[in-house]
């Protein structure tokens, strides 16, 4: 297949550059072009300030001899170059830019919005999810899991070479506990057709009962040391737990469509912790305490933490600081990306900040930790009310799935919809999924948000539910679309609505790419939102099936497909799915 052309977007800036420059007015390297404002009816600004600054004249007059200097081709895609203020602004040329993106959309297809040239030859790293094992996947490791994935999709569109890490919580004195309870207690959670919600009572009951009996503690204690020293059954057994837990994990992960390049837990940096705490010892970072614990002092910039503790055992940091020096080795990433709650905030800092003090600068740089803000119940209540009361990915997940069918159920009643009964549960499917994610990942990763149902399900407003209906919808139309329309002609496609349906459509590519910049899927929520609302305004002004001429129906019916398209793949980098009935 032919190299498509640069998209419409960024012709338009290429062109713009070369216009001026061709002026022989501006210096080339000091043409930086801006957005408008808003109010302003212009695609493109020039802001000449810095240019009559050096021309020794004012901005107004260096704007108005720098517009009368260009001059555009029949073949443009600008319409008017005009003074306005210290600016020069812009305009499209409706007709050929219509036909500019809509050839954008249709060459590419799925393709349309990745810029592979973006990250060609660099390796991110994004860790996300990374539950806790013999646990069920909760709400808070939910929303990383969503976040985190759709980052890695956004990232691969820009043709960075990224890996998906899933870190699992593999490794800890917790696991002392399970196993001396399956072992003194006899318990089998393999036989349990709840394996996991299982090994999580085990693991509760044993340990609430630690708090009356002492001893407890030092069988798990001694559970866990048999663990870390090889124990033959120790070992097999927690190997058990963990196919057990990644079964379980496995089955969210598909209903997410959520796949992992790696899944190197914290057990894997076991064998390396002392070696690594010896190097912070080495090279003054950490201080090796007379009685055993191994300290690292921060003076006044952080808390400081340990690395080993008084009796032996390493700790969380130990691990990540294990792992981002591996990462480092094996990978040399430009980015080594952590989404992961904001509770661990503290954390995510001093291990960057022994690496960078270890000498490992350069990943020390290029560490982020994406913090997650909390996920409330509607109420403001946190979902985890009572000790030991949490709120289950797949419980999520399920419920949604159930309110999605009863929003479809009610457009059927309502005579609104086009889907037959078999359809209803894979769609429902897809409502509640998308419902879910959408919520976590539509404002910015920081936030708190809230799980409300109704608004998170609602068919009006910033919802994958409303995205997902206007995609129908355009499919809808696009069924019906008669046959024997001639060849779509865009160049007809002037009205204001339609231009602003096709200027937000061209926008697609720079918003992946600022998404990708700033480690922000929201950035193409937002995008999606607003096509759908785009959609929506021209569809009431603009008949599509009524338009007056075979012609404008044809070139409608082009704006229709590309809105799907366009709503479809803005989705698709959130991880979520459309139907094409609803
Ligand atoms: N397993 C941890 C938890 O559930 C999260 C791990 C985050 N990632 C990391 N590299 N520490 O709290």
């Amino acid at each position: 297949m032919d190299t498509p052309l640069p998209y419409v977007f960024d012709r338009l800036r290429t062109e713009a550059t070369a216009l001026i420059a061709a002026t022989g007015l501006v210096a080339p390297g000091s043409i930086n072009l801006a957005e408008p404002k808003a109010n302003v009816p212009a695609d493109l600004a020039f802001p000449v300030f810095a240019s009559a600054k050096d021309a020794g004249t004012n901005p107004n007059d260096f704007a108005k001899r720098l517009a009368d200097a260009v001059t555009l081709s029949p073949d443009s895609l600008f319409a008017r170059v005009e003074p306005a203020g210290g600016f020069v602004n812009f305009s499209v040329r409706p007709d050929v830019f219509a036909s500019a993106v809509l050839a954008d959309i249709e060459v590419r297809g799925n393709a349309y919005g990745e810029d592979k040239t973006v990250g060609k030859g660099n390796t991110v790293i994004v860790e996300y999810s990374s539950p806790n094992i013999a646990k069920k996947l909760h709400v808070g490791s939910l929303r990383t899991t969503v976040i985190g994935h759709s980052l890695y999709l956004i990232l691969k569109s820009l043709g960075y070479n990224v890996i998906g890490d899933n870190h699992l919580g593999d490794w800890g004195t917790q696991f002392g506990y399970i196993l001396a309870a399956i072992h003194d207690k006899g318990f089998t959670p393999w036989d349990d057709p709840n394996p996991v919600p299982a090994l999580m009572k085990i693991y509760a009951d044993y340990n609430n009962e630690a708090e009356s009996n002492p001893s407890i503690k030092d069988n798990a204690r001694a559970w866990f040391k048999k663990l870390e020293d090889g124990d033959p059954w120790a070992r097999e057994t927690w190997q058990r737990i963990i196919t057990l837990s990644l079964a379980e994990f496995d089955k969210t992960y598909s209903r997410l469509d959520i796949r992992f390049d790696t899944q190197v837990g914290e057990s894997f940096f076991e064998p390396v912790l002392d070696q690594v705490i010896q190097e912070a010892i080495d090279k003054g970072v950490a201080t090796a305490e007379p009685n055993g614990p191994v300290a690292v002092d921060f003076g006044e910039k952080l808390p400081s933490c340990l690395l080993r503790k008084t009796d032996g055992g390493t700790l969380y940091q130990t691990r990540d600081l294990a792992t981002v020096l591996y990462r480092w080795r094996e990978y040399h990433p430009t980015r080594n990306i952590y989404v992961v709650g904001a509770e661990q905030r503290l954390h995510f800092q001093q291990v960057f900040e022994i690496a960078r003090r270890m000498g490992y600068v350069e990943i020390a740089d290029r560490s982020v930790h994406i913090p997650n803000g909390m996920v409330t119940k509607a109420d403001g209540d946190r979902f985890r009310a009572r000790k030991g009361e949490v709120i289950f990915a797949d419980e999520i997940l399920d419920e949604a799935a159930v309110r999605a069918e009863a929003v479809m159920r009610q457009q059927i009643a309502d005579g609104k919809s086009e889907v037959s009964e078999s359809e209803i549960d894979a769609i429902s499917e897809l409502l509640g999924v998308g419902a879910v994610i959408y919520s976590d990942l539509h404002q910015g990763p920081d936030r708190n948000i809230q799980f409300d149902w109704d608004k998170m399900l609602a068919l009006n407003g910033n919802t994958a539910t409303y995205n997902q209906y206007m995609h129908a919808r355009c499919k809808s139309i696009l069924r019906k679309a008669p046959v024997g329309l001639p060849t779509a002609d865009p160049r007809i496609l002037t009205a204001p609505e339609e231009q602003a349906v096709l200027k937000h459509l061209a926008r697609l590519p720079q918003a992946v790419r600022d998404a990708g910049e700033k480690f922000l899927p929201a950035t193409v929520a937002e995008w999606t939102y607003t096509l759908a609302k785009e959609f929506s305004r021209f569809y009431d002004k603009c008949p599509v099936l009524k338009a007056e001429t075979d012609e404008l129906k044809a070139a409608r019916l082009a704006i229709v497909a590309a809105s799907a398209q366009g709503l479809k793949n803005g989705l698709a980098l959130l991880g979520i799915g459309v139907p094409d009935r609803m």
